[in-house]
Order: C-alpha cells, then sequence, then structure tokens
C-alpha cells in the first residue's frame, strides 16, 4: 500500500520554465508549490523571479508592466525591481518621505543553467534566501556539457500530484503498454527479461552505465557503436540519463516541477554533441513530444480511479525504484524536522523484470 498524501518537498531548486521560452524584456507568470511566481528577464539577460503578489493590495503583478528593469504593478503603479524591493510609490507627495525600500513583494533565488530557469524554494515559515542564491546548494546540473542549452526542451502539465508523475518517470515496466508507438515499441509481446545493477547518489541512486539494447538502432546510428547509458534519481523528482557512444554523447533531463498538489509539470531537456543534427531536431521535438504525451494521457485515466481513494501497490522488483523515491523523500523530511544530516537509505542492488 502506498504512504497518503503527496508532501511538497521545499528547500529544492526546481525547474520552471525552458529558457528559450523567455525573452529579454518579458515576464512570465509561474507557479511552483502552489505558490505563484513572476520570472522576468531583463534587458541585460539576466533571469529574476519575485513573488506575484503586490504587497500593497495583493493583486498579482503579472498584470502589471515590466520596463526591462522594474516590474510595475497595474493598480497604483508601485514599482518593484529584481531583489523584490520596492523603489517607487507614484501618489507619495514630496513631504512624505517613506523609506520604500523597505517594502518588498518578495524575490525568489533563480538561475539559468544549461538553458533552462530554476528557482528555489524555500519553506514556507522560512525567511526567504537572499535573492543571489548565496549559500543554497547548487543548481542541478550534466556534467560535460558546459553551459550548452538543450536541443530540444518540453514540457507537459499533468494532473496528477508529483509523486504520481515521478512514478511515472522511474517506472520501467509500462512502456511495452503505453509507448505503444510503431516507432517505439510496438506492443507488449516482446518482453524480455532485464537485469540491472543500481548504487546510491546523491539524494537518489543510479542506474549503473550499461550497454543500450542494440534493437535501439538509432542510437548507433547518431552516436556510434558501443553506446552505453546511465540513469540517476534524485529528489525532488529528477532523472539524469547520460548516454555515451564511440562518436558523440547525449544527455537528458527530466525534471518533475509541483505546481500545486494536484498538477505537476514535466520537462524534458535533451542534449547531444552531433553536429549537423538541427534539420532532425522538429522531428525529434515531435517524436518527444508524443513520447511524453502517450505519459500524461495514461496519467489522465488514473485520475479517474484515484479519485475514490484505493489502496494501491507497489511490487518488486518493478516497482523497487517507487519505493526507495518514498523512502528517500521520507528521510529527507525526517532529517530536516530532526535537525540533522539527511543519510541516503538506498544500499547498492540489482534489479529484474520484464519489459
Ligand atoms: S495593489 Fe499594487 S500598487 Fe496598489
Ligand atoms: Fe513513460
Amino acid at each position: 500500500m502506498l504512504a497518503s498524501a503527496p508532501l511538497l518537498l521545499h528547500n529544492f531548486w526546481y525547474l520552471v520554465l525552458p529558457a528559450a521560452k523567455l525573452r529579454r524584456g518579458e515576464m512570465r507568470k509561474a507557479r511552483l508549490l502552489s505558490e505563484p511566481l513572476l520570472l522576468c528577464r531583463a534587458r541585460d539577460g539576466s533571469v529574476f523571479a519575485l513573488r506575484d503578489i503586490c504587497p500593497h493590495r495583493g493583486i498579482p503583478l503579472s498584470y502589471g508592466r515590466f520596463d526591462g528593469r522594474e516590474v510595475e504593478c497595474c493598480y497604483h503603479g508601485w514599482r518593484f525591481g529584481a531583489d523584490g524591493r520596492c523603489t517607487a510609490i507614484p501618489s507619495l507627495t514630496p513631504d512624505q518621505p517613506m523609506d520604500v525600500g523597505k517594502i518588498r513583494c518578495g524575490a525568489y533565488p533563480c538561475r539559468e543553467v544549461q538553458g533552462n530557469i530554476w528557482v528555489y524554494m524555500p519553506e514556507k515559515s522560512a525567511r526567504l534566501p537572499r535573492a543571489d542564491g548565496d549559500g543554497l546548494p547548487p543548481v542541478p546540473e550534466l556534467p560535460g556539457l558546459g553551459d550548452a542549452p538543450p536541443q530540444i526542451s518540453i514540457s507537459q502539465v499533468f494532473p496528477c500530484d508529483c509523486d504520481q508523475a515521478a512514478f511515472g518517470l522511474m517506472d520501467p515496466t509500462h512502456a511495452a503498454f503505453v509507448h505503444t508507438s510503431w516507432w517505439w515499441k510496438k506492443n507488449a509481446t516482446t518482453l524480455r527479461q532485464k537485469e540491472k545493477h543500481f548504487e546510491p547518489a546523491p539524494l537518489g541512486w543510479r542506474m549503473k552505465r550499461h550497454p543500450l539494447p542494440p534493437q535501439n538502432r538509432a542510437y548507433r546510428v547518431f552516436l556510434g557503436d558501443g553506446a552505453t547509458t546511465e540513469i540517476t534519481y534524485a529528489l525532488p523528482g529528477l532523472r539524469i540519463e547520460l548516454i555515451e557512444g564511440a562518436r558523440h554523447s547525449a544527455a537528458g533531463l527530466t525534471a518533475i516541477t509541483p505546481l500545486s498538489e494536484t498538477e505537476t509539470e514535466v520537462h524534458q531537456a535533451l542534449y547531444w554533441t552531433l553536429p549537423w543534427t538541427a534539420p532532425l531536431r522538429p522531428l525529434a521535438r515531435r517524436l518527444a513530444h508524443i513520447f511524453l504525451a502517450q505519459d500524461r494521457k495514461v496519467v489522465i485515466k488514473q485520475q479517474e480511479g484515484l479519485a475514490h481513494g484505493p489502496n494501491l501497490m507497489l511490487i518488486d522488483d518493478a516497482d523497487t525504484q517507487a519505493k526507495w523515491y518514498h523512502r528517500l523523500k521520507r528521510e529527507w523530511l525526517d532529517a530536516a524536522r530532526e535537525g540533522r544530516p539527511f543519510e541516503n537509505p538506498i544500499k547498492a542492488k540489482t534489479l529484474q523484470w520484464r519489459s
């Protein structure tokens, strides 16, 4: 049986938007862990995230204007800078001195890394950390890619809690039933027995490097012979796959971002080092969309059943990783509550399943 209510994890960096979707001088409404956000890209290219609520009368700042430097509230024109401080209150007369800089709408630490915009969401009760993010853990990064943006990035909102979305991410046995496009897997009649070795990794676990199945011809063509892959899962809901071939390498980042307790955005960013592949990008993006939409459709159907609060099951070894995810989450919350360091409960293990 599964643990009950999904718990939103604070004090993590979350991927909130592919960076290409926010141009200079633009602002965008967003949500993260039920908090309203306003993402802005200043004229100088830097990004920042404000709490999307005007501290004067509570109207979302996103209804206002952004001049590429400051946001102006649409109601009485109060202005706010990148650090969330108020910079001007138009109604003040010269003999009404007021330290407007003491008024803040709140700014969240915000970073652009490898073509994605990340926001750090602290505990609700805690004071907001410094907006420059000093003293926070590093933003998750894919090794060996420098700061190149992804070749493809797609995002879809799933109408489910973050735990169901995360399970889908680490579920090795649904593909033959859900991802049944002709170009992927035709049907479930060709299940093969799989055996994969796992080891603990920071805040999660890793499926150790292993050869890609020989039937994945596309990998061989593009990356060269003997392509291998390694997949790491980490809290709060990250999957990082690093594929290496004789000639080239590729990497995939999937980030589960809880918008609220009932809605989760799934972001996927795909990176590769092959030159001359720009013409293939639209096709690859289309296929990635179809693939993720298959996961989303099954989640929508699943909600019909979950609405009745059924008891659910996680079975070994197919769902062992989902169990690990639960254990990690619990340990992380316990450690935070008890004020002690997090201790990774995952032990090295070999898992088997048919898929
Ligand atoms: S509500 Fe924003 S300035 Fe008054
Ligand atoms: Fe899937």
